[in-house]
Parts: structure tokens; C-alpha cells; sequence
């Protein structure tokens, strides 16, 4: 068991999906008491319902600062608490070079990756301030923060927000006993991947199949990341195994490098 997370309130953004499923699964086995968040009520529910110990799923649109100011009340009344914030909500770009890009989709992306993780690290921020235990921040960007692709700007321009975010964040609450980290998973096994490897084979004239093996062929380790693989680290960055850890960057790649 690693220190510090059983009987802590963990709030997971993006629960419903894979990675935030996967985190909340090893929250929970750690005993930390998951609320689970996520703007796809059902399999919200059917996430929360396969965790080990107590677990609270809140239907939460992380774009509505109303929405997610009432989930973190809402870990609150039911736990007493909020020691773990995982901002980890995230949607995948349409994949387009710049200059055929849609407008539209660089909003969607920007509304649920930037406003949302903003909106979520403020309301845990000002809750933890009102309480005598401060907590951890954990953001989920990407290596797409650090590195740039063809085709994914929007998404990559997106990931490279929510690092400044955590690194501002970071400067701003160290002194409280606040803190704030960021994971930045390379690829992982995941349906967000399969949208991704079939909008790059579209635009370079290959099929996703091909880009994902292209994908293994640049990975050192030569395969996806596991969203367990993912969840693993996020629970130790969240631990108090590692306590001075604030204002980091952790890629969790295979060796993958920008
Ligand atoms: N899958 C990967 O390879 C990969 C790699 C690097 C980073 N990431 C990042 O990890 C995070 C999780 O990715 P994933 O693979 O689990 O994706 P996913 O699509 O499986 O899960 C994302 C979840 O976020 C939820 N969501 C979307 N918009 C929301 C909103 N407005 N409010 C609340 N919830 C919302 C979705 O319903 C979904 O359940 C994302 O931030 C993603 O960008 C993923």
C-alpha cells in the first residue's frame, strides 16, 4: 500500500474513461474514498459500481464552473473532505492540418482541456485552503505538451496550456501546502488512441492499424502504455511516499521523448 491515500478523498475528472477509470480502480484499492466525475452519467455509474471501497459518482460537465464547484461540494458532504484533486478530463482534436482546422472543434477541445482543468484546480483550490489538511493537484496533460505532431495542434496547443496552468498553479499555492503535479502519459492503449491513429492515417493515407504500429515502432519500451500503467504512477505522485514532489512533469512514455 502506498502512504497517505487510504481513508483521503479523491475527486477523478474524466472517471468514465479509460485512464480515469483505471485511476479511480487504484485509488480505490488504495482506500482512498474515490468521488467519481465525469459528464457521461451511465458509464459513470458502472465505473463507480466496480470499486472496492467507498465511491461517490457525480454527473459533472467540468466547461460549467457551477458543475464543478458542486462536485467538489459534493465530496465534501459526503466524505467530510478533498485531499486528491485529478484533473484529468480530456477530449482528443479532429485531426487536420492548421490551415484546414475547424473552429469549432480548437473551441470544444480548448472549453473541455483548458477552461475545464482550470475550473477544476480552481474549485479544489479554494476548497483546500478551507480546510486543515491541504491536499494534491494532479493534472493529466500529455506528451503532447512538451512535443509537437502533424495534424493534432489543437490538442498538443491544449496539453501545452494545462502545463502552464500547473506550473503558474504550482508557483502560486507551494507556500500554502498545496501541491501541484502533472502527468503527461505518452500513448496508452485506449479509445482516445484509436481516434487518433484513424484521424493521422486518414491524413497521411495509411490506416490506424499502420499508425499504431508506426506509433510501437518509436516507443523504446515498443508497446502502448496500459491505462493501469498510467493510474500507477498518478497514485504515487499522489502519495505521501514522495511529499516534496510540487511543480513536476512526469512522463509516463516507454522512453518516448519529444
Ligand atoms: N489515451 C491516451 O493515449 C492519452 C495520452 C495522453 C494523455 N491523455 C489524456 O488523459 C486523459 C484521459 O484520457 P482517456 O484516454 O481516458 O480518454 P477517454 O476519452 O477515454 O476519457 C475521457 C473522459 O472525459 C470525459 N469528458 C469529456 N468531456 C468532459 C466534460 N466536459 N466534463 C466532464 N467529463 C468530460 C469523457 O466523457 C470521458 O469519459 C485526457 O486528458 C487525455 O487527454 C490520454
Amino acid at each position: 500500500m502506498l502512504k497517505g491515500l487510504s481513508g483521503r478523498t479523491a475527486v477523478v475528472t474524466g472517471a468514465a474513461g479509460a485512464i480515469g477509470q483505471a485511476m479511480c480502480a487504484r485509488l480505490a484499492e488504495e482506500g482512498a474514498n474515490v468521488v467519481a466525475a465525469d459528464v457521461a452519467e451511465e458509464p459513470l455509474r458502472a465505473v463507480v459500481s466496480t470499486l472496492p471501497s467507498k465511491a461517490l459518482a457525480v454527473r459533472a460537465d467540468i466547461t460549467s464552473d457551477t458543475d464543478v464547484t458542486t462536485l467538489i461540494s459534493a465530496a465534501v458532504d459526503e466524505f467530510g473532505t478533498v485531499d486528491l484533486v485529478v484533473a484529468n478530463a480530456g477530449v482528443e482534436c479532429e485531426v487536420h492540418p492548421v490551415a484546414e482546422f475547424s473552429p469549432a472543434d480548437f473551441d470544444k477541445v480548448f472549453a473541455v482541456n483548458v477552461k475545464g482543468a482550470f475550473l477544476t484546480a480552481a474549485a479544489a483550490v479554494r476548497r483546500m485552503l478551507h480546510q486543515d489538511s491541504r491536499g494534491k493537484i494532479l493534472f493529466t496533460a500529455s506528451l503532447a505538451a512538451v512535443m509537437g505532431s502533424p495534424g493534432t495542434s489543437v490538442y498538443n496547443a491544449s496539453k501545452h496550456a494545462v502545463l502552464g496552468l500547473a506550473r503558474c498553479l504550482a508557483l502560486e499555492v507551494g507556500g500554502t501546502g498545496i501541491r501541484v503535479n502533472t502527468l503527461c502519459p505518452g500513448v496508452v492503449d485506449s479509445r482516445m488512441m484509436r481516434s487518433l491513429e484513424d484521424g493521422m492515417g486518414a491524413m497521411g493515407g495509411a490506416d490506424g492499424p499502420t499508425i499504431k504500429q508506426a506509433f510501437e515502432a518509436q516507443i523504446p519500451l515498443g508497446r502502448y502504455a496500459s491505462p493501469a500503467e498510467v493510474a500507477a504512477t498518478a497514485a504515487w505522485i499522489l502519495s505521501d511516499e514522495v511529499d516534496y514532489l510540487h511543480g513536476e512533469t512526469f512522463t509516463v512514455s516507454g522512453g518516448l521523448r519529444p
